[in-house]
């Protein structure tokens, strides 16, 4: 895993957002596994400046969003459709039919967890999939002890996701369960995007990159991937010991 340290949140966000852009820029059809959650909105801002400012084409572009609330309506303001059409899908030129996030509602979750499955197989697999980390080390929203195999599923949020999510929203409410991808999905990705940043985020990243490989902190799952990048400001890099 390679790790680069930035001195702040909008110089990691500004990194990671030209990592994204070299891929779109270098390949046909690129692929890209996408986060929601605080830690991605300064990227996608950026990723937004240089559609702006700099003529990135996003036309050719596949998107698949790592997770979505179950129960939410994707004009749900809560909802993670809603985020990314927010911070994203609406300021770039993405084409809509390119654009997945799993539905929240109206659908039977085992089929949608596997229509969801089907597209990104029919899609030639994710080029480039983007994470941000849990307080207590998920990914996506595969809790601990999610098994290392799992694939796109309904799952229970762990109290402590809800709770944090929900003081981060100010939101009175937020269901306990949601549609993720599975560590099995994500893991074939054929690469990896790892963002976190904040001191609060210093000691699961310690736990997650030097921490044994378990599935009690599942993105320490990740350093048994070939191929991923860890972007942390100084503060979620302070207990790894780098030079
Ligand atoms: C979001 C997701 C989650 C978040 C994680 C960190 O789609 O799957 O794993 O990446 O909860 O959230 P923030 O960035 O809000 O700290």
């Amino acid at each position: 895993m390679r790790v680069l340290t930035y001195s702040d949140y909008d110089e990691m966000s500004a990194a990671a957002a030209r990592m994204i852009a070299s891929r779109i820029a270098q390949l046909p059809e690129p692929v890209l596994g996408l986060a929601t959650g605080s830690t991605p909105i300064g990227m996608y801002s950026e990723l937004a400046r240089i559609h702006d400012e700099e003529g990135l084409d996003f036309s050719r572009t596949t998107t698949f969003n790592l997770d979505e609330y179950w129960g939410l309506a994707p004009d749900d303001p809560r909802s993670y459709k809603w985020f990314m059409k927010g911070h994203l899908f609406s300021r770039v030129n993405l084409d809509p039919a390119r654009t997945h996030v799993p539905r929240g509602v109206d659908v039977d979750p085992d089929a949608e967890c596997q229509r969801y499955e089907r597209l990104i197989e029919e899609s030639g697999g994710i080029d480039l999939q983007v994470l941000g980390i849990g307080m207590n080390g998920h990914i996506g929203f595969n809790e601990p002890g999610a098994d290392p195999n799992s694939r796109t599923r309904l799952v229970r949020l762990a109290q402590q996701t809800v709770d944090v999510n929900r003081a981060k929203g100010g939101l009175d409410s937020l269901p306990g369960y949601a549609l993720s991808m599975g560590i099995g999905t994500i893991m074939e990705a054929k690469e990896i995007l790892l963002l976190a940043n904040g001191e609060g985020k210093a000691e699961i990243i310690r736990r997650a990159l030097r921490g044994p490989v378990t599935r009690d902190v599942p993105a320490s799952l990740l350093q048994t991937h070939p191929n991923v990048v860890c972007m942390l400001d100084k503060p979620a890099a302070k207990l790894l010991d780098l030079p």
